[in-house]
């Protein structure tokens, strides 16, 4: 049997600070401040060039990111709850605001600045985009519960 421990990493989004990206028309990133780099568990470098699914969390339903580029291409402002995929499989739960980044009114790009959410929303969220995606794609998030002693074991023997 497969199994993915990392999964279950949550990593605390710091209060005082703003995760941030911006990205050309089609998605791939084209600047992230260093806060992303840290809590996304890139290298900026590793990131910049790269579409902006290389965090995709796969709890993400296809429906939010289907609303959040129409509304930005229309020039709105898009608002949501976002669950990220860290490089070492890890997660971690941002409020994001998407724009349109506009010089001398001429859009050149799109941005995102995202802040921490309470546990309370992300435990909210997490029902809600599991319902979404079982209506929408079919799939079911499948949660094990083990005790941690075993859980050190368990991780014994993976390796
Ligand atoms: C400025 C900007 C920031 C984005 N930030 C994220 C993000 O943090 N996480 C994410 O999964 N998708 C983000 N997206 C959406 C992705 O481009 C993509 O639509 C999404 O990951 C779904 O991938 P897919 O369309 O290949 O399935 C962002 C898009 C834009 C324009």
């Amino acid at each position: 049997m497969q199994t993915e421990f990392d999964m279950f990493y949550e990593t605390e989004v710091p209060e005082d600070e703003l995760i941030v990206s911006r990205t050309d028309f089609s998605g791939k990133i084209t600047y992230v401040n260093d806060t992303f780099a840290e809590i996304s568990g890139y290298k900026p470098e590793e990131l910049i060039g790269n579409p902006h699914n290389m965090i995709r969390h796969p709890d993400m339903p296809r429906s939010v990111f289907n609303n959040l580029w129409e509304t930005i291409k229309k020039g709105d402002i898009w608002h949501g709850y976002v669950k990220n995929r860290r490089k070492d499989g890890g997660y971690y739960w941002v409020y994001a605001r998407v724009s349109t980044v506009k010089k001398d009114g001429i859009p050149t790009e799109y941005k995102s600045v995202r802040e921490p959410v309470s546990r309370e929303k992300a435990m909210e969220m997490q029902n809600l985009y599991d319902k979404l995606r079982t209506e929408e794609e079919d799939t079911t998030r499948v949660v094990l519960y083990i005790k941690n002693d075993k859980l050190e074991e368990a991780k014994r023997l993976e390796q």
